[in-house]
């Protein structure tokens, strides 16, 4: 794998090969020493040109836990701010040596702009682009679900027959669309929920159902209901009459939370509008998986960065991998 861009191009070994490759990392994050010398002496530059917490602080974590070197470069107070261009900004960054970029931009496509202008020869992985993708957050989604189903027997397994429901400002959402690829491509069943101005127009193409109505959806029984942030910052018109009607219709309250199958998650990439797509008992009750997915997030980027990095010769056995590197971190 040179770079990671988004996952409706990823085949579906690629991406069971990096939920495998993130249940080892997983197991050494349980470890009380949590740092691996697998990606010593490389360089990761994590580019972020939009507002972010935890993916940026997931991004760094996963990288000083495999013991590379981690340069956070922002926009705001950088030269970009004065101007200097996605290229200069790039050719800056292969002229100090960096051996993958993790990038953030709010226009759609600059990753791969960035992955096959030749102005680096770093691995590039997509840490959000504009409306369009962020494959490392639906991989910890498609993580976190297959774990809370097979637990530590996850390995090698897809997600065939599991329902999962998307609720909410799809229109907006990153998450939403790498996670439709991702998870169709693993066998699941992907329903997509939603006013009927918060879907997108090209949905027609997409391998899912389209609901309109939350309490139909939760009736069908979902197995996972993951509830997207509501952006405002990219609404430039009014999508919906008041928060309040947006989540009396399409908020996850407590009464449908309730309503909710006994074994069924909800999830939310975070960060959260409490009281507008999720109400606090959602958010907090024990089937949320809202703090497992963080945890998850730097076990599947460890794993992302590893099998960029570590190249051809990464070795694929669960053996091999992390835990092999592993044992001389306790010596
Ligand atoms: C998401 C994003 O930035 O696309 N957040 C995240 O990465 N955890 C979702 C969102 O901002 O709503």
């Amino acid at each position: 794998m040179r770079h990671l861009l988004d996952t409706q191009t990823l085949a579906r070994e690629d991406a069971l090969r990096i939920l495998d490759v993130a249940e080892d990392m997983a197991d050494t994050q349980r470890r009380e020493i949590k740092k691996l010398p697998t990606l010593r002496g490389k360089t990761v530059v994590n580019l972020f040109f939009e507002d972010s917490t935890r993916t940026r602080i997931s991004f760094e974590a996963a990288a000083k836990r495999l013991s590379a070197d981690v340069i956070n470069f922002s926009a705001k107070g950088s030269s970009v701010s004065k101007g200097e261009s996605l290229q200069d900004t790039a050719q800056t960054l292969q002229a100090m040596g960096a051996d993958a970029v993790v990038i953030r931009h709010g226009a759609s496509g600059a990753p791969r702009t960035l992955a096959t202008s030749g102005w680096i020869s770093a691995g590039v992985v997509n840490a959000g682009d504009g409306t369009h993708e962020h494959p490392t957050q639906a991989l910890l989604d498609a993580f976190t679900i297959r774990k809370r189903r097979f637990g530590d027997d996850s390995r090698g397994r897809d997600l065939a027959g599991v329902k999962v429901t998307i609720v909410g400002d799809v229109l907006h959402s990153r998450v939403a669309r790498s996670n439709v690829w991702l998870l169709t491509a693993l066998g699941a069943e992907v329903t997509l929920v939603a006013p009927p101005t918060l879907v997108p127009q090209d949905v027609t193409g997409w391998p899912v159902e389209v609901l309109y109505d939350l309490d139909d959806a939760i009736a069908a029984g979902p197995d996972a209901l993951m509830m997207l942030r509501i952006q405002l910052e990219r609404m430039n018109a009014a999508y919906f009459p008041t928060e309040r009607e947006y989540s009396r219709r399409w908020g996850l309250d407590a009464r449908r939370l309730d309503a909710l199958g006994v074994d069924s998650i909800v999830m939310h990439p975070g960060p959260m509008n409490r009281g507008l797509e999720i109400s606090a008992e959602a958010a907090d009750s024990p089937r949320s998986t809202v703090l497992e997915q963080v945890t998850n997030g730097v076990s599947v980027r460890m794993a992302a960065l590893y099998l960029l990095l570590a190249g051809a010769d990464a070795p694929t056995t669960e053996t091999t991998a992390p835990a092999g590197t592993a044992k001389e971190n306790t010596r």
